[in-house]
């Protein structure tokens, strides 16, 4: 029987290209898009699988609690039609964001998208995970968590922010997730994807004139989508990865973190901190 997967951010870049290489080695995918005219693409471009329902849609937004709950109940709806689990769940969705902007919980965006929903989505979806080491949750991170620090006075940049600050500290959180995650529940292993850098539009859609030019200058440097989709599948399928829980994965390899994820009373505050925000009380025992 074909596993599934669940793909955040599916509609382009890198999880465009991850959805199309689930598809390609017959893992059905659940894509998640918040754009009708990008999902509509996505459709055609992966046309029979989505005709033979091996592709199926929802859309939703991640930038706010409610859109968080309301996209997992369409998400639980298909799952319970099909009487499927999730065998894989991919966090690839992520902006980055010139100026500082506030969601509609009051936090700011880059923050909420990039880390909180990756934790709300994650409690939302895991009472419908297969509990097995063969499953999979991918959280994917970026090398600019090396260069980020953490104040936790200041999670969101409130001062002094910067495109670059918010972006790097977010991904640093992905990191410290994956981390407690790992740390507390070792059921299913869970990994946090470094993707190098990687030719995609990511700096050129919440961003100011200048930041989308210097993006566009250094995103020629890039690798195609498909390297780090490749990469990911190998992660997904591949049994030497159920020992490494945890781990923080750059071209399929495990390599090390930046030296604030491995000290414990971190890895623990933000996650008290982030389950705070989300008003969850117990994240291993959501009814489902
Ligand atoms: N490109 C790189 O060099 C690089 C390096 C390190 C890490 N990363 C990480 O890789 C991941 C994918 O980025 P990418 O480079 O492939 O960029 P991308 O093409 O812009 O992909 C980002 C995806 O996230 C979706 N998204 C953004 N905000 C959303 C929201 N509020 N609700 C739902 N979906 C939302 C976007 O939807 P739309 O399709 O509608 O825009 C898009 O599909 C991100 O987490 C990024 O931080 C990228």
């Amino acid at each position: 029987m074909s596993k599934i997967a669940i793909v955040t951010g599916a509609t382009s870049g890198i999880g465009r290209s991850l959805v199309l290489t689930l598809l390609k080695n017959d893992v059905v995918v659940i894509g998640i898009g918040r754009s009708d005219d990008k999902i509509n693409q996505l459709i055609d471009d992966a046309k029979d699988f989505y005709d033979q329902h091996k592709l199926f849609i929802v859309k939703g937004d991640l930038s706010y609690h409610k859109a968080i709950e309301e996209l997992s109940e369409s998400i639980i709806d298909v799952l319970q039609t099909n009487d499927f689990k999730i065998d894989y769940l991919c966090h690839v969705a992520g902006r980055v964001t010139s100026g500082y902007h506030v969601s509609k919980d009051y936090h700011e965006l880059t923050f909420q998208v990039n880390h909180l929903a990756v934790v709300d989505l994650t409690y939302q979806l895991l009472p419908y995970m297969n509990v097995s080491l063969k499953s999979r949750i991918l959280v994917v991170s970026s090398q600019s968590h090396f260069r980020a620090n953490i104040n936790f006075n200041d999670l969101e940049t409130k001062t002094y922010y910067t495109i670059l600050r918010s972006y790097k500290r977010s991904k640093l959180y992905n990191v410290l997730f994956v981390k407690a995650f790992s740390k507390k529940y070792s059921e299913i292993p869970i990994y946090a994807i470094d993707p190098a850098l990687v030719k995609t539009d990511i700096g050129q859609k919440n961003t100011s004139k200048i930041a989308s030019f210097v993006w566009n200058m250094r995103s020629k440097k890039g690798v195609n989508p498909a390297v780090p989709a490749r990469h990911m599948l190998d992660v997904i399928k591949d049994d030497v990865f159920n020992e490494l829980s945890g781990s923080y994965i750059k071209f399929g390899k495990p390599i090390t973190s930046n030296p604030l994820t491995y000290q414990d009373e971190i890895i623990e505050r933000l996650w008290k901190v982030s389950l705070d925000m989300l008003e969850i009380k117990d994240f291993f025992n959501k009814k489902s």
